[in-house]
């Protein structure tokens, strides 16, 4: 501890009479001044530093790291490096200021302490760099807020739509999910809102303010998933970035990673997943270097992840480690009550034409959309009421209007099918027809998407790029 009589600390007298030498002679070009010892501790301080600071009248601030009162102080560093940093910006009571600082070595060489300096408003030299500074970083951290927002989640649980007792059910496991923080797992048909559930389990957790950062395992290159996961290190490979690119793990730090279509991870990627998971560290490609993670992990799939197991698709550890919480979302038609709230929901999205003031459907549309399977659930539905807005003659969704919508229903409910002319054009009717394909596909592959590839004879990328172009959710 310094000894209160000597407020210069460990510094030898004969170099702080030099300091105080060179204080004198700039006083008027800088704001404030500052010393320390060899130890980093606080030797001196003027007034006008202490005024900056807003240090309490009667605290002393003589012996202390200097670390206490300048959190980001680089003084340290120049005593330890006998090297001054002469020109540096840093952020003082919310200003960015410029500083200089100066070891203070006796005759010997040895460093015996250091000085800072501190100088603002009189710069004017300066001024064009702290203006070009102040402005990038206004600019990064709005780029920060918009990209954070980006990352927040977009639905919460009201907007997944449902009375029926099995949605009742639902949401009351999500609330009670959210507030645990393991792994949680959504089962579910496509389309029947698992990406929207898992935003919604986010939304209620105690992570809400942190990320939530999506991955779709199928829509990832497997070359592709390593360095998409764990970060690439600068220089990993020939052609890598020169600067740390970070991976999924480490932008869900705090938050919430949702790895959709998870039936889809290759089983090399599988393994990392799980030692990850095991040990709450992530490394990133190329690198050495181990970082801790926290990272809640939602995951969903609409295959039959079960059976991917008991084939030895999808490895037994991971899913065990995954399947902590299980949730699994109804399809469409075994909650036919929901229906009419949901269309009335989705119906609001879709804008109405013209002078119109809204959308009006029919009780009896809606008892026909209850007759119907829905292999595509919630998003099929959205999907036929969009086409029904396009082609209603007014505000009202009728019956007959539904049943011009839609071919299967058509088909469903004994109508022959419309001649080909009669859909308008060529390239219409093809659309319509590969959709219904892939449909069915997906329905005779049990949701199994690598596997409706195959059905139809297509790759599992040009599968995925189809599914995308006809919105059946990637
Ligand atoms: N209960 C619901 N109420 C309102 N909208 C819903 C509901 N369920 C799903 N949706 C909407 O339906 C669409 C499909 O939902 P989502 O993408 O969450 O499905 P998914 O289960 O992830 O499908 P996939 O397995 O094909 O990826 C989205 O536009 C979603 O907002
Ligand atoms: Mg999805």
């Amino acid at each position: 501890m310094i000894e209160q009589t000597n407020p210069i600390g460990a510094t030898p007298p004969r170099l702080v009479e030099a300091a105080m030498g060179v204080f004198g002679l700039l006083r008027e070009y800088f704001e404030g001044a500052i010393m320390v010892d060899a130890q980093a501790r606080i030797s001196w301080i003027d007034r006008r530093y202490r005024t900056l600071l807003g240090l309490p009248r009667d605290f002393n601030p003589i012996g202390r790291p200097v670390e206490e009162i300048l959190p980001n102080s680089m003084l340290r560093k120049v005593v330890e490096t006998g090297r001054p940093i002469l020109l540096d910006i840093m952020l003082i009571a919310d200003r960015q200021l410029v500083v200089c600082r100066i070891p203070l070595k006796d005759e010997d060489g040895v460093v015996q302490g250091a000085i800072g300096f501190v100088f603002y408003d009189n710069v004017d030299y300066l001024e064009p760099i702290l203006k070009k500074l102040e402005a990038l970083q206004k600019q990064l951290s709005r780029a920060q807020a918009a990209l954070s927002r980006e990352r927040q989640t977009k639905y919460s649980l009201s907007n997944f739509v449902g009375v029926s007792e099995m949605v009742t059910e639902l949401k009351s496991q999500i609330r009670r999910f959210a507030l645990r923080d393991g792994p949680a797992l959504l089962l579910g048909e496509t389309g029947t809102g698992k990406e929207l559930l898992a935003h919604a389990i986010h939304q209620a957790s105690d992570r809400a303010e942190g990320p939530f950062v999506a991955v779709n395992m199928a829509a990832v290159p497997e070359a592709l998933l390593e360095s998409e996961f764990f970060g690439v290190a600068p220089g990993a490979y020939t052609g890598a970035d020169r600067k740390l690119r970070k991976g999924k793990f480490e932008l869900a730090h705090g938050g919430t990673l949702f790895l959709d279509e998870i039936g889809d991870m290759p089983l090399s990627i599988q393994a990392k997943l799980l030692r990850v998971l095991q040990e709450g560290e992530i490394e990133a490609l190329g690198s050495n270097a181990l970082r801790k993670v926290d990272v809640r992990i939602i995951a969903a799939t609409s295959q039959n992840i079960e059976r991917m197991v008991a084939e030895r698709a999808f490895r037994a550890d991971l899913y065990y480690r995954i399947a902590v919480l299980t949730i699994n979302v109804p399809a469409l038609r075994d909650r036919v009550e929901d229906i009419g709230p949901i269309c009335e929901r989705l119906l609001e999205t879709i804008p109405p034409a013209g002078e119109l003031p809204g959308w009006v459907l029919e009780p009896e549309a809606v008892s026909l959309l209850e007759r119907y399977d829905w292999p595509g659930n919630v998003r099929e539905l959205r999907n036929v009421l969009e086409r029904a807005a396009a082609i209603a003659p007014s505000e009202v969704l009728d019956a007959a209007v539904i049943v011009k919508a839609m071919p299967a229903l058509r088909e469903m409910v004994g109508d022959a099918p419309a001649p080909v002319a009669d859909s308008g054009a060529l390239a219409e009717t093809l659309a319509r027809a590969e959709r219904e394909a892939l449909l069915d596909a997906l329905r005779r592959a049990d949701g199994q998407k690598a596997v409706a590839a195959r059905l139809l004879g297509v790759s599992r990328s040009q599968f995925y790029e189809k599914l995308k172009r006809h919105d059946l959710g990637v």
